[in-house]
């Protein structure tokens, strides 16, 4: 029968949950989430149990990390169910912090990451994006003190942020990537998901079809100015406002003009109707 983890709402009662499970178990994995868990999350938690003793899942709906106008307000919580999933999975600790244990009154410290953050991808359409995300998960890595962390590839570039941050800091804990899961049709699960209407639903795999077709283009030796163009193209025609389609170094997410310079990871980030989409793809 699943075993209800303990769940925990402020910094001291997660510290002894923390030493308990540390007397237990060899080691700590991680799973940090903003809830409305789904099938990715499932299996980045699926992953930690293979990676470490003990698993611990954070549910927080970060308000750093959201401009004033986007979903911050209307961003999906189901706790009860990411609770009962989560206990199926056999998950020992959840850390879903009030909004007062994670930002006290008077707080005032961020952490404001540089290179892959500054790449001009997701930080020149949410410039407050890695400010908030950087500041949460160094405070979430500080509160857990996991061995490894979890990181779902799908957000790509919030990895590669996460991952310098850690090592910046010499923060002792090793930041893992796990691959992007999908529906049948090549959509990335995406906790946004919900936000489409039926059409919308359909259109949406037009994103991971580009990037597969981009992806092979470029393998095949076309020039990916060119590649990327005709993608950018092609999104467009399906519905979607894009931010950006990029090839980028798959580590710095430097620019980069020829697959000599790879290896390379495709990017993109697009709008239909109200939902904003991306995902990515190596070549
Ligand atoms: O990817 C997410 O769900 C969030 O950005 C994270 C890493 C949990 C920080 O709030």
């Amino acid at each position: 029968m699943a075993r209800k983890p303990l769940i925990v709402r402020t910094v001291s009662p997660l510290r002894k949950a923390v030493a308990t499970l540390r007397k237990k178990h060899d080691s700590v994995a991680l799973v940090p989430t903003m809830g409305a868990l789904h099938d990715g999350h499932f299996s980045l938690v699926r992953h930690a149990r293979k990676r470490a003793g003990a698993v611990a899942v954070s549910i927080f709906v970060n308000p750093k990390q959201f401009a004033p106008n986007e979903d911050f307000g209307s961003y999906p919580r189901n706790f009860e169910q990411d609770v009962a999933a989560l206990s199926k999975l056999g998950v020992d600790l959840i850390w879903a912090p009030t909004e007062t244990a994670m930002y006290p009154g008077g707080f005032c410290t961020a952490i404001t990451p540089g290179g892959p953050a500054l790449a001009g991808l997701e930080d020149a359409f949410r410039p407050h994006f890695f400010g908030g995300v950087a500041t949460v998960v160094a405070k979430l890595f500080l509160q857990v003190t996991p061995d490894v962390a979890i990181f779902g590839q799908k957000d790509y570039q919030q990895l590669k942020v996460v991952t310098r941050m850690a090592r910046d800091l010499d923060l002792p804990v090793k930041v893992v990537g796990c691959p992007t899961m999908r529906e049948k049709d090549g959509l990335a699960l995406s906790s946004r998901n919900v936000y489409l209407s039926v059409e919308e639903r359909v259109t949406a795999p037009v994103l991971y079809r580009v990037l597969k077709e981009s992806a092979a283009r470029i393998k095949a030796g076309e020039p990916i100015a060119a590649v990327l163009a005709d993608g950018r193209a092609a999104i467009e025609k399906a519905g979607f406002k894009v931010d950006y389609l990029e090839g980028r170094h798959a580590e710095t997410l430097e620019a980069v003009v020829s697959a000599a310079d790879g290896p390379i990871r495709l990017l993109v980030a697009a709008r239909l109707g109200r939902t904003r989409l991306i995902d990515n793809l190596g070549v």
